[in-house]
């Protein structure tokens, strides 16, 4: 998930993570952060139920193609004013079925 530190991305990670949904009760949401104090913050609040990563932002799009190619669902819920790291995510993601490596 990216930008979890704001407002919206902030209120998406509580959301998700209270979910009692089984299919999202015990899983372990992976967070884009771009500083270490913001990472800890996370950690402290929610545990093992994120994992953190730092990256520079939503202009770093060879990272961000490489990560998401990495899952399966990805929550982009930073600023619009980064169209072109917005589409690097669905890059990835579209990378991750060419290759057939979507979960089942
Ligand atoms: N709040 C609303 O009611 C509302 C309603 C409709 C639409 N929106 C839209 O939803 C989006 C998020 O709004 P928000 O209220 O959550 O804003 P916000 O509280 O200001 O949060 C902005 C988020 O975007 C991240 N961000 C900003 N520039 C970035 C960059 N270059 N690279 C990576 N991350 C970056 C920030 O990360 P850092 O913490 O690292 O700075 C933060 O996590 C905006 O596009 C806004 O227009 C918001």
């Amino acid at each position: 998930m990216a930008c979890a530190t704001g407002y919206v991305g902030g209120t998406v990670l509580d959301h998700v993570i209270k979910d009692t949904n089984p299919s999202l009760k015990d899983s372990v949401i992976d967070v884009l952060v771009r500083r270490e104090d913001q990472a800890e913050r996370l950690r402290e609040a929610y545990g093992g139920r994120i994992g953190t990563i730092l990256w520079k932002g939503l202009t770093d799009e060879d990272f961000i193609i490489d990560t998401a190619a990495n899952y399966d669902i990805v929550i982009n819920a930073g600023s619009g004013f980064f169209p072109s790291g917005a589409a690097a995510f669905v890059e990835g993601l579209a990378r991750r079925v060419k290759n057939g490596q979507r979960a089942p």
